[in-house]
């Protein structure tokens, strides 16, 4: 499947391998220092594969100690073995073979975090995307399927614990020191899915019981002394289990879940069958340690990989290029849920809000690809918010344009119809296809083209007849993937609102489109609604939910969008409205040299807060204003960041003027009594709480209110929201530096604290930063290799700082790839995945614009830069 250079897989190389592996035998054996692999493969040759075919295992820095067949050694001229592959000829034709394979590797060594490796003494593997070749010969591709059986060897005080998949099937002493445990997977798996487990663990277990009656025993794993913050998590992962039954008519599998929370992990999490491993982060939480938004993070992240169960493992992928058929799918069905199991509008706009901050960009810059991607150099460099939001945000479209019971009958069709395969896109969207008796040939489109489509939307309305007529035009242009611009199928879902905030009757719309109700299908490059025998104009409520992952263009008059945040029946409606008039009052004051938004639109916000019709947490999202970030992405040309800080700071404090009753008001209505309480109606009281806390602060010039607000917190949520007011709008000051420095001496032992206390400090958009961030790469504390506290400081500040990250003389530039540079030698996952901050370069003014060329070609200019990071700047660059 490489291409000549090596380098490039394609979609269209795709075939099948030549040989299967039907069952895996496997022996690990850990010792301190070093760690021996046996395995024994069950393979037999693919009918129809050539008879002369080589086997090809992959590999990647392994030393092979072992090599027989059917239980003789192979001789020399039979194989030939390197590092990264393991070839045999002359292999059975027919009938089923046995190949041993020993080998050894060193997981204290292995900093890529891919493979076996360990953790704070915890050794445990993460295998998705090609992690398993690091381990052991295999044909790592997820459409090899096979049964494993796993029996692990190690020191019983080194690790009393030993996991792998499946159910534990037995186990014992050996001898003094040593003990093992055998586990056996009963359903064929490809190798990404593989783990293994073993350390000094403290647990919790639960049991549930499943739908039908099956016992399943529970258990999430944590370091030593941290089991107490699992509950919240095992309490989500029991409510996944059932809301997947509910939802989906899914039930679990095995006689076990186990879930190990790790503090070395590259990603959030991963599926693994029947275990789980997890970065700490998404697992451990009490009140005085994690805010609201991270509680809602590992509800989020159990339920997802929970979900895999299904859509991932039951059914997985053909190919890595169909990655989005179980992540966009599965991050759609952990939204479902917690939408169901929170407040619907307000995870839908924490939803739009994350894909415009995160994919929009990446769909509109150099990094640009399709939901499904057709070539990549390293597969790792695609789990990104395309293939993740973008690919939630297609299933999502799928399921409005069939609507919820067709879309259910899809989804059952889907698992019967591939349970146990490696399934592609095609067959997925064939199965709506079929249960909605609908052609979904243009829609696939989404999956094919790039880039993220303009919707123009205008209206004419003519008094004397009573008729409105709305135009729709979608245009795509040809972005850095350079794939299609065809027309495609946009599900757009509208109202008409009365002057009263009544939702008016539509079904009378005539059309040259499809239109269902309140849904337009617009499938050509344009189309006309007319509405007749209207009573007055109605203000068009458009775009409802983001039916489509699009970019809106609407010329609306900001009469309507302020009548529309106040009378929208749709929540969604209400905070659309409103959002895209701040948005672009603020890109106009950005872009025409005025210091603030205007006064009318700071009102509509004050209103929005005090509207008591609509819950606290929506209410915080309308009361919020775009990050500069967010706004690096509206100014979108020639952006000078240093302009955006300046109005988006004058902007805050003008709205803390103008709401300051109102604010002070609601921000004692909300005061903290009571015992905590994670839930969303708590949590959402906070937020209101803890949003108005900056726009009063910097209005009255004076830290105190925040100053008070930390010294009473009672919980992370409250302490954290006045810590980032001091820090980020009172940098510098005594205030901030008293309290950064009685946060880290009270959480100084607790590491994901220390995560936020250093990303908080990197994030602050101030002109001491960056010093600041230097002596932080050299504070004792710093780890680059650990992914998390390299994160906190990179994209801290990289991510979320665009004014000191861009800073015109390039500094910001230059630390960063200097860092990158670092990492690269540790984790070139992990720095990779850094460096795509940089991606918006070239919507720079030209100064900041010539400073990020240099410092990235500087950076990609170097000798031995990995393969993960070089691709990233060869795109970004290119
Ligand atoms: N499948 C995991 C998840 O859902 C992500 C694992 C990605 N790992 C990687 N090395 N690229 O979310
Ligand atoms: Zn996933």
């Amino acid at each position: 499947m490489r291409d000549e250079d090596g380098v490039t897989i394609r979609l269209e190389d795709y075939r099948p391998a030549d040989f299967q592996i039907h069952h895996v035998d496997m022996t690990v054996r850990l010792f301190e220092g070093h760690a021996e692999i046996d395995t024994t493969l069950e393979l037999e040759r693919r009918p129809g594969a050539p008879a002369d075919a080589e086997l090809r295992l992959d590999g990647d820095e392994l030393t092979l100690t072992t090599l027989a067949l059917d239980g003789v050694a192979v001789p020399a001229q039979g194989f030939e073995a390197a590092a990264d592959r393991l070839t045999l000829r002359g292999l059975p034709q027919s009938g089923r073979f046995r190949l041993a394979i020993g080998t050894r590797i060193e997981p204290e060594r292995n900093t890529k975090l891919m493979g076996l490796y360990r953790s704070n003494g915890v050794w445990c593997t993460q295998c998705e995307a090609e992690g398993f070749r690091r381990i052991t010969y295999f044909l790592d591709r997820p459409d090899c399927l096979a049964t494993y059986r796993v029996r692990l060897e190690a020191d019983r005080e080194a690790a009393p614990i030993l996991l792998a998949n499946g159910n534990p099937v037995g186990g014992g002493p050996l001898g003094e020191l040593r003990h093992f445990a055998e586990w056996f997977d009963p359903h064929p798996k490809p190798s990404y899915l593989f783990a293994v487990v073993a350390g000094r663990l403290d647990a919790v277990s639960e049991t549930f019981v499943t739908g039908s009656g099956r016992e399943v025993a529970l258990t999430i794993y944590t370091e030593r002394g941290l089991s107490e913050r699992a509950g919240y998590a095992m309490d989500a992962l029991k409510r996944s289990m059932r809301w997947d039954e509910r939802r989906f008519g899914r039930e679990y599998d095995l006689d076990v879940f186990n879930i190990v929370a790790i503090s070395d992990f590259n990603m959030g999490a991963m599926e693994n069958k029947g275990l789980n491993v997890f970065n700490h982060k998404y697992v451990l939480l009490d009140p005085d340690t994690a805010t609201d938004a991270d509680y809602a993070g590992v509800e989020t992240v159990i339920a997802h990989e929970y979900f895999h169960n299904w859509t991932g493992n039951r059914i997985t992928c053909r190919d890595w290029f169909q990655l989005c058929l179980k992540e966009g799918l599965t991050v759609y069905r952990d939204q479902e849920f917690s939408s169901d199991e929170r407040s619907r509008p307000v995870k839908r706009i924490a939803s739009v809000h994350t894909l415009k901050a995160n994919q929009f960009p990446e769909d509109q810059g150099p990094l640009q690809h399709p939901v499904r991607p057709t070539q990549y150099r390293e597969i790792n460099n695609f789990y990104t918010a395309t293939v993740y939001d973008k690919g939630s945000e297609l299933v999502r479209m799928i399921a409005t344009i069939l609507g919820e019971q067709k879309f259910r009958a899809g989804m059952d069709l889907y698992f019967e119809r591939h349970d146990g395969e490696a399934a592609t896109i095609e067959d997925f969207v064939t199965c709506f296809e079929d249960a909605g008796g609908i052609d979904l040939s243009q829609f696939f489109l989404w999956y094919q083209q790039a880039g993220t489509p303009k919707l123009e939307v205008s209206q004419i309305y003519d008094e004397t007849a009573g008729r409105l007529t709305l135009r729709l035009r979608q245009s795509l242009d040809k972005g850095a993937a350079g794939t299609g611009t065809r027309p495609m199928h946009i599900p757009v879902r509208y109202g008409l609102v009365g002057a009263n905030g009544q939702d008016l009757d539509v079904s009378g719309a005539s059309t040259d489109a499809r239109v269902d109700g309140d849904l337009i299908h617009l499938t050509g490059e344009e189309a006309t609604v007319t509405f007749d025998g209207l009573s007055g104009r109605p203000y068009l409520s458009i775009l409802r939910d983001f039916s489509a992952p699009v970019d809106l263009r609407y010329n609306e008059a900001e009469a309507d969008r302020l009548a529309l945040a106040r009378l929208d029946p749709n929540p969604f409606g209400r905070w659309r409205a409103l959002t895209d008039m701040v948005g672009d009052a603020l890109v106009a004051a950005i872009r025409n040299g005025q210091d603030a938004a205007p006064d009318s639109v700071l009102d509509a916000m004050v209103a929005a807060a005090a509207d008591e019709t609509l819950e606290p947490a929506l209410r915080a999202q309308m009361v919020s204003l775009p990050g500069e970030t967010e706004l690096t992405r509206l100014v979108a040309r020639d952006v000078d960041t240093d302009v955006i800080h300046a109005v988006r700071v004058s902007t805050l404090a003008a709205l803390g003027r103008r709401g300051q009753g109102t604010f002070e008001a609601l921000r004692r209505e909300l005061a903290d009594t009571g015992a905590f309480s994670p839930s969303a109606q708590a949590a959402g009281r906070r937020a209101l709480r803890n949003t108005l806390l900056a726009p009063l602060a910097t209005a009255a010039r004076d830290p105190s209110v925040a100053v008070t607000q930390y010294e009473t917190a009672r919980n992370m949520s409250d302490r954290l929201a006045a810590l980032t007011v001091l820090t980020h709008h009172f940098a510098g000051s005594a205030a901030a530096e008293t309290a950064l420095g009685a946060f880290y001496e009270r959480f100084v032992d607790d590491q994901l604290v220390l995560d936020k206390w250093f990303m908080l400090q990197a994030s602050a958009p101030d002109a001491g930063t960056l010093d600041k961030v230097v002596a932080l790469a050299a504070h004792p504390a710093f780890r680059l290799a650990n992914p998390n506290r390299a994160r906190a400081l990179l994209a801290g500040l990289a991510g979320l700082n665009p004014y000191v990250f861009h800073r015109a003389d390039g500094a910001g530039y230059r630390w960063m790839a200097d860092m990158l540079g670092k990492l690269d030698t540790l984790n070139p996952q992990t720095a990779a995945r850094m460096a795509t901050a940089f991606r918006s370069w070239r919507s720079m003014e030209p100064k900041r614009r010539e400073a990020a060329q240099a410092a990235l070609s500087e950076l990609a200019g170097r000798d031995g830069l990995s393969r993960d990071l070089a691709d990233i700047l060869d795109r970004t660059l290119r």
